[in-house]
């Protein structure tokens, strides 16, 4: 068996897929043939990306506005994505919100924003999927994030939101398992200028400290993360399942290093200043 590449017929559909990493895989899997749906707060985004896919080649494209955080908008989105496209081949989970915060300093709403759109709204998107998704053969893909498995300062809300989703990926690719239904985490490292690098390294001597931290050398591309999810979707991966796979360049292999203390030394020093 060789990797083809080729998505024709198949369906897929990316939430927050709009801008900066979900919008590349939506761009990778519209180049391989594929019947498109995205979905993401911003109408205009929406409109945007659409005409995009169809641009790279997407078989059809469609998408909706919504927010991850309102199971019934999310529902509906995907009911009628269903109806548009027919049964789910791939779906990508990667709605996000992030911001440097240190605990004692952000509000609980603040900490609650961040896990209502990343851990609530990946279960809001899973199951309002669920009865649409191909049986067997469906493959879905979280977008999940270093913090998982790895404590940054100011990150408290989104550690334990994404490790939540990484348990979501674990719990669910045994009990959709048995209907042939895959389950996967893809953990980007840190990808050249997206929304998410830039508010965690927001100065050139941030990014470039990380860089040369990567021990492959280089920032990620969403290039690289698109690859991923399209192996991870391909019948090259059929027996892949309930994986948390990190696309970092070996980053993270060094844990939590000097990123870890790094924002925290940032807040507390603008706190003082
Ligand atoms: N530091 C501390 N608290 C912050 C904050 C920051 N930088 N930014 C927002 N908050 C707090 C707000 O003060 C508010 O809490 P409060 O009601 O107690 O005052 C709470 O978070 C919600 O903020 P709000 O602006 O109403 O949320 P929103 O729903 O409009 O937007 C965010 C959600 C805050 C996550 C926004 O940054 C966003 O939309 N992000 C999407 C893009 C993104 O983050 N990309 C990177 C992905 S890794
Ligand atoms: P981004 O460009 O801000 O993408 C976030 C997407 O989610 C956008 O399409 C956004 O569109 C949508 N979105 C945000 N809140 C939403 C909500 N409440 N409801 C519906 N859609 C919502 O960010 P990114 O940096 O590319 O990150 C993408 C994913 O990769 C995230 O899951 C993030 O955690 C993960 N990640 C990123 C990095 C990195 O280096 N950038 C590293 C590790 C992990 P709207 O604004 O229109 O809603």
């Amino acid at each position: 068996m060789s990797f083809s590449g080729d998505f024709s017929g198949k369906t897929v559909v990316v939430i927050g897929g709009t801008s900066g990493i979900n919008r590349g895989i939506a761009e990778a899997f519209a180049a391989s043939g594929a019947k498109l749906a995205v979905a993401s707060r911003s109408q205009e985004k929406v409109d945007d990306t659409v005409a995009a896919l169809k641009k790279v080649g997407a078989a059809e494209a469609i998408g909706a506005a919504f927010d991850v955080r309102d199971s019934d908008s999310v529902a509906a989105g995907l009911k009628h994505f269903h109806e548009a496209l027919g049964d789910f081949d791939v779906l990508v989970s990667g709605a996000a919100g992030n911001f440097p915060a240190l605990a004692a300093e952000m509000s609980v709403n603040a900490f609650k924003t961040v896990i209502d759109i990343d851990l609530m709204g990946t279960i809001h998107v899973l199951k309002g999927a669920y009865p649409y998704l191909k049986r067997p053969g469906a493959s879905i893909i979280n977008i999940s994030a270093p913090q998982s498995y790895l404590p940054y300062e100011g990150q408290a809300h989104v550690c334990a939101a994404k490790a939540g989703v990484d348990q979501i990926t674990r719990t669910l690719s045994m009990e959709w398992g048995v209907e042939g239904i895959r389950v996967n985490s893809v953990v980007p490292g840190f990808i050249e200028g997206t929304e998410g690098a830039k508010r965690l390294a927001p100065t050139p001597d941030a990014g470039e400290a990380l860089r040369k931290d990567v021990p492959l050398g280089r920032w990620g591309q969403p290039q690289d993360v698109a690859n991923a999810c399209l192996f991870l979707s391909s019948d090259m991966a059929s027996y892949i399942s309930g994986t948390v796979l990190a696309v970092d360049g070996a980053l993270y292999q060094r844990g939590s290093g000097k990123f870890g203390q790094m924002m925290g030394q940032m807040l507390r020093s603008m706190k003082k200043g």
